[in-house]
């Protein structure tokens, strides 16, 4: 039996808008209700060892776009679903940030997005980069809350795992002093978190850390030849990972406050390893061949080297036959990445790269209790070759044994991030667990959650969750296990 309330909630939109814009239709139009629903129907079974929450984030615009929209620019809404001993709640919300607030009160868009021109929003993040802070894009949990972030640097809104109430711009008691970027990383073993900084205008880059207790307790400038955009780092036992990529910002739009990309294959990719509280000045630079990088698999210490695994975009540029400006955009957005491993020697200062797969694989993850520790195995979406924004399966690869595992969701059914929910009790990176994710089925356009067993992703979901709407694809999600929801209710 499946209890639904619906708290519907006034969605402005145009037609034209809409119709113009494929971001706003299909797979990726906006859902305008709020709902919570109990004892979801199951196709198969939910594992008795599989409890925790799911959640996912991405845009889902809640009044019609002012101006060209960008499927960056949506409000971000958390889709959310609950297992606990073999049963399913669904819920679902929007982040109520600061500039969600102020058009909720307009009653409208008061924000144009990164396709347009912002000098008449009202407001901006602290580098003076004046688009909406929607916190789209990715859902960290740490300290017993979700941190919901934004990839060109916002305020990190702390969000109730289950509830999904807005807590707030978290500032860690007063003592983060900027914005933080889409993807910090947990040490599970420590506590602490890891992020950087990034603006238009120096110092390019800031990397801190915050520690067990929600302090910022180290931070540093590091030093950059100009703006960039970093997506991702990655950490170590002992370090942290920062890129300095070719993909840069034009610098005459920066200073004009708009965003616009440039891949500069005249420079090489470098990597900074920086001890974990150390000072910029420590940085030890390596360099590799041009590419770009949106998302870090892991890395950690072996041997006297730093071994990172990424998925490498080699060709992060629009593509040739792309004229409209609508056009540039979309295929700006195209996934091409394939899985690469760099080792950087801190004995030597030399850097080796090389690839590791051929296939278009990206969002990757590892058990979140690992990470910064050597992985066996690794877990990462399929990117459709139909559609470069669309993720058509799932891929394990054991790297001990050099193999992987697949799965295709089918014709027009498209997955969300997977995390990987380790089974209760289960060692940490062992592969006993399960991969959690959104399927949405464009013809018949509904979702649901499926689980897969992760020791044997190719027989197919062992429990298919249907859910009371369609959740439009989306960024980034997370598992949080319930001994981590246990500790909040302590
Ligand atoms: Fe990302």
């Amino acid at each position: 039996m499946t209890s639904t309330s619906e708290q519907p909630l006034m969605v402005a939109r145009t037609a034209d808008a809409a119709e113009a814009n494929p971001y706003l239709l299909g797979v990726h139009a906006p859902v305008s209700t709020e709902i919570d629903a109990e004892d979801l129907r199951v196709i198969g079974e939910i594992p008795n060892d599989l409890n925790g929450v799911y959640l996912r984030n991405g845009p889902n615009p809640r009044f019609a776009p002012e101006g060209r929209y960008h499927w960056f620019d949506g409000d971000g809404m958390i889709h959310a679903v609950h297992l606990e001993n073999g049963k399913a709640r669904y819920r679902n919300r929007w982040i109520r940030t600061k500039a969600f607030e102020a058009e909720s009160a307009a009653g409208k868009a008061l924000w144009t997005g990164v396709m347009e021109n912002p000098r008449g929003n009202p407001f901006g993040n602290s580098h003076g980069l004046g688009l909406k802070d929607n916190a789209n894009t990715d859902v960290v949990f740490h300290r017993g809350r979700i941190l919901a972030t934004w990839y060109l640097c916002g305020s990190p809104y702390a969000v109730d795992p289950l509830s999904l109430e807005t807590l707030g711009a978290e500032d860690f008691l007063g003592t983060l002093a900027g914005d933080m970027m889409a993807h910090p990383k947990v040490d599970e073993t420590t506590g602490e978190l890891f992020w950087f900084d990034y603006g238009p205008r120096p110092p390019y880059l800031r990397y801190g850390v915050i520690s067990a207790d929600g302090r910022v307790v180290t931070t540093t400038d590091v030093e950059l030849p100009g703006p960039r955009l970093p997506h991702d780092m990655a950490i170590t036992e002992h370090y942290a990972v920062l890129m300095d990529l070719p993909l840069v910002q034009d610098h005459a739009a920066a200073q004009q406050g708009r965003h616009k990309l440039h891949f500069d294959r005249s420079l090489p990719s470098r990597f900074g390893v920086l001890p974990r509280y150390g000072d910029g000045s420590q940085i030890r630079w390596f360099e590799a061949s041009p590419c770009y990088i949106y998302h870090v698999v892991n890395a950690w210490e072996q041997g006297g080297e730093v071994v990172l695994d990424v998925c490498r975009v080699q060709r992060p540029q629009p593509r040739a036959d792309a004229h409209t400006p609508l056009a540039k955009m979309l295929s700006y957005l195209r996934l091409d990445a394939q899985l690469h491993r760099y080792r950087f020697d801190l004995r030597t200062g030399a850097c080796h790269e090389g690839p590791l797969d051929d296939d278009n694989t990206e969002f990757p993850t590892v058990d979140a209790r690992g990470v910064g520790r050597r992985n066996r195995y690794s877990y990462a979406v399929h990117i459709s070759p139909e559609s470069t924004l669309k993720f058509d399966g799932l891929v394990r690869r054991d790297d001990l044994a050099g193999t992987k595992t697949e799965y295709r969701f089918g014709p027009g059914r498209w997955g969300s991030e997977a995390p990987f929910a380790p089974r209760e009790g289960a060692p940490v990176d062992s592969a006993d667990g399960y991969l959690v994710t959104f399927v949405q089925d464009e013809r018949e356009g509904r979702s649901e959650l499926d689980v897969f067993d992760a020791a044997d992703l190719a027989a197919g979901p062992v429990a298919r969750v249907l859910l009371p709407q369609r959740v439009p694809l989306g960024f980034h999600a997370t598992w949080v296990r319930a001994d981590q929801l246990d500790n909040l209710r302590s």
